[in-house]
């Protein structure tokens, strides 16, 4: 048993930020964003919110895959950023959606969670648990992010992105994915939760940085340009596939320059690295769906052709997949 991709949606709020709306917030300019990141601007959410745009996602993968809610029977949706704690994100989504027959819960691995969520989707069809499930990633990071930080708020974006898998019987790929805890501090944020900690008078400021992202914005560059190739090699080895054979290389939007950086280190040409950094900026674990949606959509995506997915962040936690589209 594996899995098939029948179906991709997004949703992208239609309100921009463009680098030089940053630069009048934070130290910085257009040219240093767009050299340092390759992002030009960023989506930012309008009255959306992490679940509304999960839904609207999910509907367009529905209705991309021809699949009807009620044949869902597992939804996941992967969220740092979510509205919603209690109930889950998924929950709202099978509420808003009619899918009344799906098993639902979130899942947070930051910009490996879509990765994840897809692993996990696919372990489940594959064990003939459920058979059709529908897998979102959606983010409101700006709700997360430090507005007055020039390391962060340069970089991150809001959106959704979605993908309905049903079990097949083709060819089962097997993934490889990592974490490090140890090296954690990297790129954190505390929960509003954690206040338990706290006295009265650190309350009251409670927005004081750990409530925002925090991220040593080198060490994480140095960890990706570095664990994405090796997970990549490691998923090509693992499965007996040669790198040659590989079309395309999704990976998370983090910075255009590590993904120049994986290319290279891989030998390959920027041509199969799609990028699209330079509109959304960097939207964590909705990157990758956002992406396989846009080359869906643009019909770049031929049957046969086999794909890598990489994500890689927060946690630390990396990995890869491979896919060959249906
Ligand atoms: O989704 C996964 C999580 N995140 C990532 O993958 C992010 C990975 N890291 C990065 O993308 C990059 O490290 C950043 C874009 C965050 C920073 O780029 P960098 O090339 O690593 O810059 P840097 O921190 O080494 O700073 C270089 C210089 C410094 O000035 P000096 O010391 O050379 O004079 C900084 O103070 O650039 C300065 N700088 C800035 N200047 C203008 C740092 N941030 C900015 C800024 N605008 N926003």
């Amino acid at each position: 048993m594996a899995v098939s991709i029948c179906g991709t949606g997004s949703y992208i709020p239609s309100y921009t930020i463009d680098n030089n709306g940053i630069a009048a917030l934070v130290d910085t300019s257009d040219g240093w964003i767009q050299e340092r990141t390759g992002i030009r601007r960023r989506h930012i959410v309008d009255g959306e919110t992490t679940v509304s745009m999960a839904c609207e996602a999910g509907r367009q993968a529905l209705t991309s895959a021809g699949v009807s809610a009620e044949e869902v029977d597992l939804i996941i949706v992967s969220t740092i950023s979510s509205n919603m704690i209690l109930p889950c994100a998924a929950c709202e989504v099978q509420k808003e959606l009619g899918a009344i027959h799906a098993t639902c819960f979130d899942l947070s691995a930051a910009c490996t969670g879509f990765l994840l969520a897809y692993n996990t989707a696919a372990a489940y069809l594959a064990g003939g648990i459920y058979s059709t499930a529908l897998i979102i990633g959606s983010e409101s990071l700006s709700n997360l992010t430090n507005w007055k930080d020039r390391g962060t708020c340069i970089l991150f974006g809001d959106g959704a992105g979605a993908a309905v898998l049903k079990a097949d019987d083709r060819r089962m790929y097997l993934p490889v994915t990592r974490a490090d805890g140890a090296k954690g501090s990297a790129l954190t944020l505390k929960s509003r939760h954690d206040w338990n900690v706290l006295d009265v008078k650190e309350k009251r400021d409670y927005d004081s940085d750990g409530y925002f992202m925090q991220m040593d914005g080198k060490a994480v560059f140095q960890f990706a340009i570095k664990r994405v190739p090796e997970a990549i090699r490691g998923v090509l080895e693992k499965n007996g596939v040669r790198q040659e054979e590989i079309a395309w290389f999704l990976l998370h939007q983090a910075n255009r320059r590590i993904i120049e950086s994986v290319a290279k280190r891989l030998g390959e040409p920027m041509e199969k690295f799609p990028v699209n950094i330079q509109e959304y900026g960097n939207t964590s674990s909705a990157s990758i769906p956002i992406l396989l949606d846009e080359m869906n959509k643009k019909g770049l995506l031929k049957s046969g052709q086999k794909m890598v997915l990489a994500g890689f962040g927060a946690g630390l936690i990396w990995g890869a997949a491979l896919y060959e589209w249906i």
